[in-house]
């Protein structure tokens, strides 16, 4: 088990840049999500933008994965593959992306909502961008991991919603995934993490309108919702500092 990396402040000055790059892409995703569109075309804009700024797609090759984002589409939870797939009107889009500049390491996700969505799949999305919010408010050095862990499960269930156990967040720097796992619920046999200024962390809730479980497709990658109902994914790549919570992934 290798140990958790805590970072100085000019190699967290240096992952603000990749973050910034990796929210620039996310943002131009953003924009570029609209009815028609596949979901292989928003992977190519992004590949070119990354490259466009000197930098690489965190994802692309990583275990073998074949694109630089993912795009998981409905009762998709996380790592779906990009595809001859048309976003349709009333489809959800989780699009998850990182960029790898200078030696480090953006990831950050959001769930966009393609032309005009049902009342209650809004809501999905919109509860699932609180529950990343009230995770970073117990990002605080000398909190427990476990805060962060119990804010994000109580906010939704609250809601009625399943929170995905199977998936995590994670540390994260000179590596994608490091030490330590950022669970989105609590289990008493989770190790104790105490946060540490220094420490950069990805922040992922994986939400279900219905229940928690989940399957893999058969491609290898693609999570879906085991009852088909609709999920919702956001994520930021955040440094713990003695002023409190920064989110690396942003403009
Ligand atoms: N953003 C994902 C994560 O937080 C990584 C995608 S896995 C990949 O773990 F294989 F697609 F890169
Ligand atoms: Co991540």
């Amino acid at each position: 088990m290798a140990a958790i990396t805590l970072k100085t402040e000019s190699q967290i000055a240096k992952m603000r840049e990749a973050g910034r790059l990796t929210y620039l892409t996310l943002k131009l995703m953003g924009e570029l999500v609209r009815p028609g569109i596949t979901t292989k075309e928003l992977d190519k804009a992004a590949y070119e933008f990354i490259r466009d700024n000197g930098a690489k797609p965190s994802f692309l090759d990583y275990n073998g994965y074949p694109a630089s984002i993912c795009a998981s589409v409905n009762e998709q939870v996380v790592h779906g593959i990009p595809g001859e797939y048309e976003l349709k009107d009333g489809d959800i889009v989780s699009i998850d992306v990182g960029a790898y500049l200078n030696g480090w390491h953006g990831d950050a996700a959001r769930t966009f909502i393609v032309g005009e969505a049902s009342p209650a799949v809004k809501k999905l999305v919109e509860v699932t961008k609180e529950c990343f919010f009230e995770g970073l408010k117990m990002c605080v050095a000398g909190n427990e991991l476990s805060a962060v862990s119990a804010a994000i499960q109580n906010h939704a269930e609250r809601a009625g919603y399943g929170v995905v156990r199977e998936l995590v967040g994670h540390g994260i720097g000179r590596r994608m995934h490091e030490e330590p796992e950022v669970p989105n619920f609590t289990d008493p046999h989770f190790p104790r993490v105490r946060l540490h200024a220094g420490m950069t962390i990805a922040i992922e809730p994986m939400i279900n309108m219905g229940r928690a479980d989940v399957r893999m497709l058969r491609d290898g990658w693609t999570v879906i919702a085991a009852d088909r109902k609709p999920s919702a994914h956001y994520e930021n790549t955040v440094a713990i500092t003695e002023a409190g919570p920064v989110i690396l992934t942003a403009e």
